[in-house]
């Protein structure tokens, strides 16, 4: 009778403990925005040695820590060791979730339903990535930390008021990170809305697989699967053609350094890589996963692979980083890093209906989904 006893109060204990310690997930203070919401970083490992750090202020990634071939960890994410680095002028949306319509709409301008809406320009004539001072990179989300199945992940949520930024709905939001032990960070987004509205929402991480503020991504080898391509004018606006990749420096469908032939768009408008893919879905169908992009450091040979549920990858290849000061005193050069978001293609709000051209309207009554994986490994 006394060993029943004994065991009963010995699995009640043990149960007790072993919840706590599954919900306990380091989390510590980042500073305070300007405007006084206090700012947190929580810090999520994988059994594969993946250690991903978060922030509430834009649901961002601040920190990548990941092997290289001999075992040997780098942090492999632009970021700032406080959240005043990321209210700078500097901040280029470093790992942020960017929108509500991430990358640019035409004179900031649509049409929905017949009604014209005006969004704010921040980018020469263009609205880009959500607008000022409201877009999703600057908002202070809630979150929610959870483990489930021996992963560790936060859950992001922000509901933007009818009007704000000029978009129309209140637009309820999820971004739902989950560190996996296969070395993932898969983002998981889900929005609904009251009224019909446009919605892009993406990740803006940087990546160098040597570590961050190594001096370039010259030698990173990359590919992606696309064939095609959405060409831009002057002020980086698709001109509504979907473009073959074929003959042109954009044609990463073999692997490729990114430096062999970047130079050959510097004086064009986007500056070097800074244009949406098409991506080869194959008649996959809509919600599957295909492979977006690799991309490989051979010298460490970490591997980044992402994979998505979308039509469309940028690939930007860090023209605009100037030298400015970002983690643990190490400096970010021109092109020493890049962004590979997933997407709808840019100012898709204007191209509804045209042959190729994915749908970016919501209604009410539907839910928006988007997946996006990051996969990290090694190659010899
Ligand atoms: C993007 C755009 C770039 C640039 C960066 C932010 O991904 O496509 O042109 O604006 O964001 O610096």
């Amino acid at each position: 009778m006394l060993r029943v006893i004994n065991l009963v109060v010995f699995t009640a204990a043990f149960s007790t403990i072993a919840h706590r310690a599954a919900a306990v997930i380091p989390v510590e203070g980042f500073g305070q925005t300007k405007d006084g919401s206090q700012v947190k970083l929580w810090t999520l490992n994988s059994k594969g040695g993946l250690t991903v750090r978060l922030m509430n202020r834009g649901a961002a990634i601040v920190s990548i820590e990941v092997p290289d071939r001999d075992g040997k960890k780098a942090d492999v994410a632009l970021g700032f060791d406080d959240v005043a680095g990321y209210e700078s002028p500097d901040n280029q949306y470093f790992g942020t979730i960017v929108g509500r319509y991430g990358n640019r709409i035409a004179g900031g301008k649509f049409q929905l339903d017949g009604k014209q809406y005006q969004l704010f320009t921040n980018d020469g004539p263009n609205h880009l990535h959500g607008g000022d001072g409201r877009s999703l990179d600057k908002i202070v989300w809630q979150a929610e930390p959870f483990e489930s199945g021996g992963q560790q992940g936060v859950t992001f949520s922000y509901t933007s008021p009818d009007g704000e930024e000029g978009y129309p709905g209140n637009l309820k939001m999820t971004v739902k990170y989950t560190v996996s032990n296969k070395n993932e960070i898969r983002i998981e987004y889900a929005a609904t809305t009251d009224k019909p509205t446009v919605l892009n929402l993406t990740n803006h991480a940087y990546f160098n697989l040597a570590g961050h503020g190594s001096p370039t991504i010259n030698e990173h080898v990359l590919r992606l699967n696309a064939d095609r391509y959405t060409p831009v004018d002057e002020t980086l606006i698709p001109t509504g053609e979907l473009a073959p990749v074929a003959d042109t420096p954009l044609d990463f469908r073999q692997p490729t350094a990114i430096g062999k032939r970047v130079d050959e768009l510097t004086a064009t408008s986007a500056k070097g890589y800074d244009h949406n893919f098409v991506l080869n879905r194959d008649g996959a169908a809509a919600g599957e996963l295909v492979e977006a992009a690799v991309l490989v450091d051979p010298k460490s040979g970490r591997t980044l692979t992402v994979l998505t549920d979308q039509p469309g990858v940028q690939f930007y290849g860090g023209n605009f980083l100037k030298g400015q000061a970002g983690k643990q005193g190490k400096t970010y050069a021109h092109r020493s890093a890049c962004c590979l978001e997933t997407q709808v293609f840019p100012d898709s709000p204007n191209n509804q209906g045209k042959e190729g051209w994915p749908n970016c309207v919501l209604r009410p009554g539907e839910t928006y989904k988007h997946t996006c994986v990051y996969a990290f490994g090694t190659a010899r």
